[in-house]
């Protein structure tokens, strides 16, 4: 995932700089060892990131003066900041637990109007543009996401009941990378 996080990050400072502008803070929930944050840290020094993962995983790591890990549980809650980062994660979890995670993110938000957002980026499955391969491995890791995890990769159409369903009011798919996507979602 490590290896994954800093593949996403230089196409995401190509590419899509604007979805991390103006943000004074973001926790990035289950980051890991900070990868991502880390990448977003360096070039957003005005940006206050946090890492929020399990308690035993980040127990002992530094940060530095705009970087922080914080222990805890998602399903519990999750610090506060302008944007919550989620790469990877809803697509390890059945509906149900998608929408206690995305209840727990709101929470930590402020409105749309003071320039909340969750920040998902994850596969949006897409059958649109003829590409059989394309499609195959979106259904590959649809699968795999069933078998290893309990959980699935997600249509336009499935993500949008979700974020109704945890109660934001809009969102917005920016393409990234290959089959990945970044969502944002907004209260
Ligand atoms: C597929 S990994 C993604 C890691 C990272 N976001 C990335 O993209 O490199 C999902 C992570 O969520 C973490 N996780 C699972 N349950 C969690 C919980 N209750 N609270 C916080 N993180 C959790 C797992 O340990 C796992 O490392």
């Amino acid at each position: 995932m490590a290896s994954d996080a800093r593949i996403i990050i230089s196409a995401i400072n190509e590419h899509c700089k604007g979805v991390f502008e103006g943000l004074k803070s973001l926790v990035d929930v289950g980051g890991g060892s900070g990868t991502v944050a880390k990448a977003i840290s360096n070039e957003f020094q005005e940006l206050k990131c946090c890492v929020f993962y399990l308690p035993h995983v980040v127990e002992g790591l530094e940060g530095s003066n705009n970087l922080s890990y914080v222990g805890g549980d998602m399903f519990k809650s999750v610090p506060s900041a302008d944007a919550i980062l989620l790469k990877a994660i809803l697509h390890n979890w059945s509906n149900e637990k998608c929408v206690k995670i995305l209840k727990k993110c709101k929470e930590a938000i402020p409105s749309k109007e003071n320039g909340g957002k969750v920040i998902i980026i994850d596969i949006v499955v897409d059958n649109q543009k003829g590409d059989d391969k394309s499609y195959e491995t979106q259904l590959f890791m649809d699968m795999l996401m069933m078998v290893v995890a309990c959980g699935k990769e997600r249509s336009e159409q499935e993500w949008a009941k979700l974020f109704s369903d945890a109660g934001f009011s809009d969102y917005k798919i920016i393409p990234l990378l290959g089959l990945r996507s970044i969502i944002e979602v907004y209260p």
